[in-house]
């Protein structure tokens, strides 16, 4: 056996779980069919039970191994491979003595339905302990039974709440919702586990009332207004997964149409993409955390919408945070917003004041000359900003990194500050920090290998997907956008209601409309970037955005943009007529397609796969789509640049295909390379 490992003891068997040469537990094939051959030999012996834990320090199980499904392209193939996982998780659900499964950190997808397999289950209670059904993320549902597991478990609203969010929940919240039988402290899981096995209780059951949705009667009812639910976040026609567990639940279908089910979903576009996404976000993890960032102290300089909030979020990561500001009414008042942020997010009152011990509003900057990390977050203005980094260079500690949350200005720029420019290394978050995932780690022409290896690691440890960028006007993600942001603004221009354009985008699948993202990221901003843009890449600003921002007319935080808001900051929708004989979809994306290829062929990216993850990671750009490049490929880049030309003709040169559309070098996916 590679994987796993049997001891027994007084006639209790132990199985260990130790993957080999991987630092998490996952479930490939190898390791289930190991698992298989170990119950078949342990069915037929005298035993009193058995106790299934892993012996790797990050946790029990994190999911089937994702990587595997990439290789299979055919329905049945992949029904098969389900059709096999029930199978072993029956033959434990079968044994003839009971199971208990002890469990500790994630116990996610195919870890949980094997724990769901087990007679006990008994979680270790500390806050790395997650449990989850994560699948519907990946375009897919639970395969190995779960399905039809978890609801007599927890009850039928819990456990469709677990499968349609895939969100997973704590040792504590595990417990209160019947998932896990008993959480006690890590010294005692094998002994709470044995003793489970001694006592053989009956095997928990959801109280009665909880199981009250899934009586026949009412499982109608219940599931269309969960799919009226579901329907809210996602497009039936993107996003097939959820339905499918309403529908699989409705029918009380069996093991047999589970299987059949996830063959289909899983070779099905979206899954495949939502695979692709997920996999070059880790892939970026992997490649941050190659090395140490060596930070525990954190200096931030700017105390305004983006650094109050890149050093609450570095506090609440757990690290030692400054914050510099040039008044202290400024400092109160993002230390008023970190304290809410900590209590909404920890709960608990002590990990509370702890957070807010890491967190310390320094007017003076005292902080400065001991940190590890300055990051400087003050006003876009280039003589501020290398003024301010003159006064860094000479208080910071020789190795501190040092670091500029710039939009738009070239780091080349800001280095002439500095005496040793190769320190100096963008980290350009997005906002809400707390919500985007993506930074993108600015490389300029003199930025040393060592800080941008620093600044990924640091990214990671943020938990934030670090992404290389060239320094060039706009980085990556904002120059992406701009194009397709400015032709929205276009097209309300000529006429065409605001409700349109923004409904057609939300139907190509992007998160929210152009219109309405420029309302909630500011027109001013919006103009701004748009400016800064307009030399370098020879866009066209439409006088619409420059005339509201001369109005005042900022968008939601000046109570209205292009849309009006009521008093809570909810977006009131004017009526609209029929839309209009245009291609809206086709004018949005195609400018975003076209910038993208164009950022690829300077070098901006060096890797279709980069441009993909920071536009879905950064903008939550269609995921069901795998990002622009993988979009591209879906289509073909013939068909494309030819849309472009016909475009050209009829709406103006700012559609002309981009000379990349005919270096075809530029679509291969090859390993990551880097800018
Ligand atoms: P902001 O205007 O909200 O905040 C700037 C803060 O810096 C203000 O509180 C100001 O008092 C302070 N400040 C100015 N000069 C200072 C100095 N010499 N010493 C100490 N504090 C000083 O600006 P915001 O939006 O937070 O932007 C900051 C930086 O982040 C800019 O470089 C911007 O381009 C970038 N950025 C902004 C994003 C956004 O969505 N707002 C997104 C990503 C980056």
């Amino acid at each position: 056996m590679n994987h796993w490992k049997l001891d027994i003891v007084d006639e209790l068997a132990t199985l260990s779980l130790d993957v080999a040469g991987q630092s998490a537990n996952l479930l490939s094939q190898e390791v289930l069919s190991e698992f298989d051959q170990l119950l078949r030999d342990l069915e037929g012996q005298p035993l009193r039970g058995l106790i299934i834990r892993s012996t790797k320090p990050s946790g029990f199980i994190a999911g089937a191994d994702v990587r595997e499904f990439e290789r299979i392209s055919d329905p049945a193939r992949a029904a098969e491979l389900a059709r096999a996982g029930q199978l072993v998780f029956g033959r434990l659900a079968r044994l003839p003595f009971p199971s208990a499964v002890a469990i500790h950190g994630f116990c996610l997808g195919g870890g949980l339905e094997l724990a769901l397999a087990c007679t006990y289950r008994i979680a270790r209670d500390d806050p790395g302990t997650r449990l989850g059904l994560p699948e519907v993320r990946l375009g897919i549902h639970p395969g190995f039974a779960g399905t039809l597991r978890l609801p007599p478990l927890v009850g039928d609203l819990a456990a469709l709440d677990l499968m349609l969010t895939g969100r997973s929940v704590s040792a504590r919240e595990a417990r209160r919702l019947g998932l896990v039988d008993e959480i006690v402290p890590e010294r005692h899981l094998l002994r709470a586990a044995a003793q489970f096995l001694r006592r053989r209780r009956p095997s928990r059951r959801a109280p009665w009332w909880r199981r009250a949705p899934g009586w026949a009667p009412l499982r109608p009812l219940v599931a269309r207004l969960m799919a009226r639910q579901v329907a809210k976040k996602a497009n039936s026609e993107h996003y097939p997964a959820p339905y499918r567990i309403l529908e699989l639940w409705r029918q009380r279908a069996g093991e047999e149409r589970e299987a059949l089910s996830i063959g289909e979903l899983l070779v099905a576009r979206t899954s495949r993409n939502l695979v692709h996404v997920f996999l070059i976000g880790e892939e970026l993890k992997r490649e941050g955390r190659k090395h140490p960032h060596g930070i525990e102290q954190v200096h931030v300089v700017g105390a305004g919408v983006m650094g109050a909030d890149i050093a609450m979020w570095a506090a609440y990561k757990g690290f030692r945070v400054s914050l510099q500001d040039r008044t202290p009414e400024i400092l109160a008042r993002a230390t008023k917003r970190a304290h809410e942020f900590f209590k909404k997010q920890l709960k608990d009152a002590r990990a509370v004041q702890e957070a807010m011990d890491r967190f310390m509003p320094d007017v003076e900057g005292h902080g400065l000359a001991r940190a590890d990390l300055v990051i400087e977050a003050i006003v876009e203005k280039v003589e501020a900003k290398r003024e301010l980094f003159r006064t860094v260079e000479q208080r910071a500690r020789p190795q501190a990194l040092l670091a500029t949350n710039t939009s738009s200005i070239p780091l080349e720029t800001l280095a002439e500050s500095l005496k040793d420019p190769a320190r100096l290394v963008g980290l350009h978050f997005f906002n809400p920090v707390a919500k985007m995932q993506l930074v993108e780690i600015v490389r300029g022409a003199q930025t040393g290998e060592e800080a941008l290896r620093r600044a990924r690691a640091f990214g990671v440890a943020l938990d934030r997907l670090p992404l290389d960028v060239k320094s060039s006007p706009g980085f990556l993600v904002n120059r992406i956008l701009m194009p397709y942001l400015i032709e929205a603004v276009k097209m309300a221009e000529e006429g065409i209601s605001i409700v349109h354009i923004d409904r057609a985008a939300r139907a190509f699948g992007m998160p929210m409309g152009p219109i309405e993202l420029a309302d909630a990221v500011g027109l001013d901003i919006c103009l701004s970037v748009a400016q800064m843009l307009a030399g370098p890449l020879g866009i066209e600003v439409p006088q619409r955005l420059a005339e509201l921002v001369e109005q005042g007319v900022l968008g939601k935080k000046s109570n209205g943009g292009f849309y009006k808001y009521d008093a809570k900051g909810r977006l009131k929708r004017p009526r609209a007529d029929k839309a209009p004989e245009i291609p809206i979809t086709e004018r949005l994306i195609l400018r975003l397609l076209n910038e993208a290829v164009a950022c690829l062929r300077e070098g901006v990216v060096t890797e279709p796969s980069a441009v993909d993850a920071g536009m879905v990671y950064g903008t939550g750009f269609a995921p069901y789509l795998g990002g622009p490049m993988r979009y591209i490929e879906s289509l073909g880049e013939t068909g494309i640049s030819h849309s472009l030309y016909r475009l050209a003709q009829e709406y103006g040169k700012r559609f002309a295909p981009d000379p990349g559309w005919t270096q075809p070098e530029l679509f291969l996916r090859t390993a990551v390379r880097r800018p």
